[in-house]
């Protein structure tokens, strides 16, 4: 769960800000698509930081550095709502994490380890269906059998579209540095990765609109054995780019 002002709990689990640049929806349940308005809900939402665009105008304007700052980027130091957001927005669109391991790999800099290919290997035939491309997220909403929790009433897509066919969907998560966000799913339920991981083989939950990748041959949930999810990883691992993660980029 995510902590808000004067610690205050949201429902869910706050997304990584990454490569937002290459993306068509934001959030679990897609509910934005304009990346400039995206920083309105955790300014105005009461349990995030339950302010208002007013208010935080009147208090930039109030800070003549960031006076300066607006007249840089602006060319006058109006400083607006609209601007506010435009600036947040910008900002985000930098933030591109695209130098792992597995980056390196690909353009030939680097080498995988063997558990690392096998890891690959695996991920390519049981993952990437969904996970798939160079976000590692085909962007879609998909049921993936997850106990729906009523304490948070969450039911993902279905909150957008109240498509009962939606219910329990949500959208599939990039998966670049995975290794340092935890916890996971939209709600945090699960602290590491071996967790997620003996969820798909073992704890799918069998609801009627389940993603149909995770039930074939009537089979239930992904089959893995220990070593393949060792391996799986492994190469989940791959994925981590130290440089964006300690914000070098953003240091210089
Ligand atoms: C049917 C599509 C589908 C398949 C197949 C699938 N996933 Fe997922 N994955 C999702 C969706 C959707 C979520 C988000 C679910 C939620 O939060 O309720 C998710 C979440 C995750 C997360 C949590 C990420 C985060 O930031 O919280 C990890 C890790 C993950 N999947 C890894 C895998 C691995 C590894 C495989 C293969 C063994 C796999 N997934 C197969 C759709 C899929």
């Amino acid at each position: 769960m995510s902590h808000g002002i004067d610690d205050k709990l949201g429902i869910i689990n706050a997304p990584a800000i990454q490569n937002m640049v290459f993306l068509k929806n934001f959030s679990w349940d897609g509910v934005s698509h304009n990346l400039d308005e995206r920083s309105l809900v955790p300014i105005t939402t009461d349990f995030e930081m339950d302010s208002s665009l007013p208010e935080v105008v009147g208090k930039l304007n109030a800070d003549a550095n960031y006076k300066k700052m607006f007249k840089a980027a602006y060319g006058d130091d109006n400083i607006t709502g609209e601007r506010v957001l435009k600036a947040i927005s910008q900002f985000m669109r930098t933030m591109i994490s695209a130098d792992s391991k597995y980056d390196r790999h690909k353009k030939g800099t680097a080498s995988f380890t063997s558990e690392e290919s096998q890891g690959m290997a695996l991920f390519q035939n049981k993952c990437s269906s969904c996970h798939s491309g160079e976000l590692f997220t085909d962007e879609s909403y998909r049921n993936t059998g997850m106990y729906y929790n009523a304490q948070y009433d969450d039911r993902g897509r279905y909150r957008v579209t109240l498509d009962w066919n939606d219910n329990m969907k949500f959208r599939v998560p990039s998966l670049r540095n995975v290794e340092h966000t935890a916890p996971y799913m939209h709600d945090g339920r699960f602290y590491t990765l071996e967790a997620v991981l003996n969820f798909y083989s073992d704890n799918v939950e069998d609801q009627p609109n389940l993603d149909p990748l995770l039930k074939q041959n009537g089979h239930v949930g992904i089959s893995m054995t220990s070593l393949e999810k060792q391996n799986i990883i492994a190469f989940l691992k791959t994925l981590s780019d130290q440089n964006f993660i300690t914000n070098k980029k953003f240091a210089e």
